[in-house]
């Protein structure tokens, strides 16, 4: 079996803003759906603040549909968040199970729950009971182990979850070490919704080792790999990438930036938004350290600005090709 896979945009806080969103999309083929980072500390029965009213602002983005995404252990939060959902015209709310970070995880939300698979349970019976989009659900493959999955499985096989995205480590990880692919087949095999996989895969030939071990799995969810190098859905469904491509990244950065300023009225967040973001895509360019280093400093938008010049004057954007594979070659 070997068609083309569809790939899903991981969703990062504070990143993968709707500007974000909208912007790569305008500039990068080959993304099958985009996630909105997760919604929390919302009150059902009142009005979603105004900022989180922007982040759902659109329903699809350049003909790719977006996707929120919630973190709560509340089946009522969830269905009036999926209710809001609908009436804007979202086709799916995806539920957060693997935030890893101990703030959220020890309050069994996000990976945190996943050891209490009869609150998982619990919560899934109410949601699917009433709700009339799509859910879906991202989590990880356990909180402490991967034997958390064992009882998970007979849970989620009981309810009509839509795709069942599974970020191949625990939440005790947070991002260390490498995805566990024998715990992620184990798991997967007795899945009965589709599954899509999640973690590490940077480059077309991390693409090429997974789908050598699993060729039956055709979804597949990226982050920090797009992050790193926006072309990498188009390596991996091989099209034709432009002949210069820094020209298209530097488009790509220059239209976030105005359209950050823009939408934030020049405050001088926007550096943040796009030093956060350089932390990833510096990792593109022959000398990643230089070039972050060069874009962190800047202090103001003209820093910045003539930044951005030195930067595309002075290196090159090698994309995510001579990356070493992050994938084991044979896991078996
Ligand atoms: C800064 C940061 C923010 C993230 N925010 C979210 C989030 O809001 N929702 C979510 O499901 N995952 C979130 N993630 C996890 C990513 O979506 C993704 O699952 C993870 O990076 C593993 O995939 P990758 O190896 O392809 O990057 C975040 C990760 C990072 C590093």
């Amino acid at each position: 079996m070997n068609t083309e896979p569809s790939i899903y945009f991981a969703p990062f806080q504070g990143i993968t803003t709707a500007v974000f969103r909208q912007i790569y999309a305008r500039h990068f083929p080959g993304v099958n759906k985009l996630f909105t980072p997760y919604f929390a500390n919302f009150e059902p029965g009142h009005a979603l603040s105004p900022a989180k009213m922007v982040a759902m602002r659109n329903q699809s983005e350049s003909g790719i549909e977006v996707v929120p995404q919630v973190l709560s252990k509340s089946a009522d939060e969830i269905l009036w968040l999926a209710k809001v959902c609908e009436q804007l015209g979202f086709k799916e709310l995806n539920w957060n199970l693997g935030c890893p970070y101990p703030q959220v995880a020890n309050k069994k939300r996000g990976s945190g729950i996943l050891p209490y698979p009869e609150m998982v349970d619990e919560i899934l019976g109410e949601v699917l009971r009433d709700i009339n989009i799509s859910f879906s659900v991202k989590c990880r493959l356990g909180y402490h182990s991967p034997d958390e999955m064992s009882a998970l499985i007979p849970v989620f096989n009981r309810y009509p979850i839509s795709e069942l995205t599974i970020h191949a480590r625990i939440g005790r990880q947070l991002y260390s070490g490498t995805p566990n692919l024998e715990a992620f087949a184990e798991t997967a095999s007795q899945l009965q919704m589709p599954v899509v996989y999640n973690g590490d895969i940077f480059s077309g030939e991390d693409y090429d080792r997974f789908r050598n071990w699993f060729p039956e799995i055709n979804l597949l969810m990226i982050g920090r790999g797009i992050l790193n190098d926006p072309f990498l859905p188009s390596l991996i469904k091989g099209f034709q990438l432009p002949s210069n491509p820094g020209t298209t990244i530097r488009a790509f950065v220059d239209d976030l930036y105005i359209a950050y300023r823009k939408e934030r009225d020049d405050n001088p967040s926007v550096l943040n938004a796009m030093k956060e973001y350089w932390a990833y895509l510096a990792e593109s360019f022959d000398e990643p350290v230089r070039v972050f280093r060069k874009v962190r400093k800047a202090k103001n938008f003209i820093d910045y600005e003539e930044a951005i010049d030195h930067v595309f004057g002075n290196f090159h954007w090698v994309g995510s090709e001579n990356r070493p594979s992050a994938i084991p070659d044979s896991y078996r």
